[in-house]
């Protein structure tokens, strides 16, 4: 996935699967109060994850939430993402 379009087409995917879920990123009862440590595996550019990070900033402690970013291809990482934001290259056939 290195071209912009593709980047931009997966990008508007994420909003129209958001829409079809009434607006919500996470369906698993996951207690959000508490920090909590994200794995987005296969995260391409990182819209879920940035997506989700803007929504629990409104939450208590939000911002001491760590998220983790991971994919084959590091190309569409962001370049200057979130303190609390790793992104990492992973093979999911791979230990
Ligand atoms: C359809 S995109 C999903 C992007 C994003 N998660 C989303 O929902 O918009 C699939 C992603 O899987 C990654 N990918 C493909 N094979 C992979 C592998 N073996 N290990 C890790 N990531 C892989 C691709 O680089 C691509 O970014």
């Amino acid at each position: 996935m290195d071209s912009d379009l593709e980047r931009k087409r997966l990008a508007s995917n994420h909003y129209i699967a958001k829409d079809a879920a009434g607006g919500k990123l996470v369906l698993a009862p996951v207690n959000f109060t508490q920090p909590v440590k994200v794995l987005d595996s296969t995260t391409a550019d990182g819209t879920w994850l940035l997506d989700l990070a803007t929504d629990l900033l409104t939450a208590p402690d939000g911002a001491a939430h760590v998220f983790v970013g991971t994919d084959i291809n590091p190309v569409p990482f962001p370049a200057q993402p979130p303190s609390n934001f790793a992104f990492h290259v992973q093979d999911i056939n791979k230990e």
